[in-house]
C-alpha cells in the first residue's frame, strides 16, 4: 500500500499544458461520461465561457438562519437571474423558490451536524435519495467530505453511494471540501483533498482558494469551483474569484460574499463579469460601484 512516508515531493503539474481532450465535451474529465450526466454538466457551465457561476444558499441546514439568509424566500428568487446554478437543501427549494424559477438547482444531499456540535467534521448521511433528486429535477447534487477528519470514511462512503446512483439517474455529483476550524488551508491541504473526491468519482469539487491554487486545479482531474468563505469587502472577494478563475478554477459556488453583500444583485452580476466575462477584480469591482442601489 502507498503511504506518505517517502514519497517524493510533488512538483511538477504541468501548468500551461491543457488537459486531456475531452472527446470534444468541454467540461474537464467528463469526455466518457453519459449522454444525461453531460446534459446536465451542460446546463451548469455556460457553454460560452466554460465557467459557472453557482449561488450557495445552503448554510441554513447547518447555521440555521445565517445573515442575509434570514428569509430565502426574498433574497434567493431575485438573484437568480444573474448565476447559472442555485445550490441549496431540498427544504429551501420546496418552500422559498417557486418552480417557476428557470434555473438549474443543485441539491444538497447529505445532511451534517449543527454548528452546536462539539465536532462538526464528524459528519452526517443522506439527506436526500437519488430517486427524490430525479423528482427535484435536480442538475447535480452536492455531498460534503471531511478529509483528515473524524469523519472521513463515512463521506468518501456517502459520495461513492452517491456517484454510484447519480451514475444510474445520469446526475453529476459535486464533492464539497469541508475544512474544519482547526485545519490549516493549505496547497498540500487542498491538493490532497481536491484529487480524493475527483479519483472517489465526483464529477465537480468544491474547494476553498489558497496560495498554489494553481497547482490544485492542474492536479485535479475535474473542474473546480470556489466557495467564497466569510464575508470579505466586495473588492477582496472579487479578487479571490479573478485569482481562482486565472489559476484553473472553473467558477464560483458562493454564498456569503454575495448575499451578504451590500447590494447581493449587484455582487452577483460583478462576479459573473470575473467568472464569464474575463474581468479583472478591478473592474468588476468598479462594475459593482456602478450598478449598486
Ligand atoms: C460548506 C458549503 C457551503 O455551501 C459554502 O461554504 C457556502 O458558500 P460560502 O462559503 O461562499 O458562504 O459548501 O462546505
Amino acid at each position: 500500500m502507498a503511504d506518505a512516508v517517502g514519497n517524493k515531493a510533488s512538483k511538477d503539474y504541468g501548468v500551461g499544458v491543457p488537459p486531456p481532450d475531452s472527446g470534444g465535451f468541454p467540461i474537464k474529465g467528463a469526455g466518457h461520461l453519459d449522454w444525461g450526466m453531460q446534459h446536465r454538466l451542460a446546463q451548469m457551465f455556460s457553454p460560452a465561457s466554460g465557467n459557472t457561476v453557482m449561488l450557495a444558499f445552503d448554510h441554513g441546514y447547518i447555521m440555521g438562519p445565517t445573515s442575509g439568509l434570514e428569509r430565502l424566500d426574498l433574497v434567493i428568487p431575485p438573484l437568480a437571474p444573474y448565476v447559472n446554478v442555485l445550490m441549496g437543501t431540498r427544504g429551501a427549494f420546496k418552500t422559498c423558490v417557486p418552480p417557476t424559477v428557470q434555473k438549474p438547482i443543485c441539491l444538497r444531499s447529505t445532511y451534517d451536524t449543527s454548528v452546536l456540535f462539539e465536532d462538526m467534521t464528524v459528519g452526517g448521511g443522506i439527506a436526500i435519495d437519488m430517486e427524490n433528486a430525479v423528482a427535484m429535477d435536480a442538475v447535480a447534487v452536492a455531498v460534503q467530505t471531511f478529509i483528515g477528519s473524524a469523519g472521513e470514511a463515512r463521506s468518501l462512503e456517502l459520495l461513492a453511494r452517491t456517484v454510484d446512483a447519480g451514475t444510474k439517474a445520469g446526475i453529476p455529483t459535486l464533492g464539497v471540501v469541508a475544512v474544519g476550524k482547526d485545519m490549516a488551508r493549505t496547497e498540500q491541504f487542498f491538493l490532497l483533498a481536491t484529487r480524493m473526491l475527483a479519483e472517489n468519482g465526483a464529477h465537480v469539487v468544491k474547494s476553498y482558494y489558497c496560495d498554489g491554487f494553481e497547482h490544485v486545479t492542474h492536479a485535479c482531474p475535474v473542474p473546480i469551483v470556489i466557495a467564497g468563505g466569510k464575508k470579505l469587502p466586495e473588492s477582496e472577494a472579487l479578487t479571490m474569484a479573478y485569482r481562482a478563475i486565472n489559476e484553473g478554477a472553473r467558477g464560483v459556488d458562493m454564498g456569503r460574499n454575495i448575499f451578504q453583500a451590500d447590494d447581493p444583485n449587484a455582487m452577483a452580476q460583478a462576479v459573473g463579469k470575473v467568472v464569464h466575462e474575463a474581468f479583472t477584480d478591478k473592474r468588476a469591482y468598479e462594475f459593482y460601484l456602478d450598478v449598486k442601489s
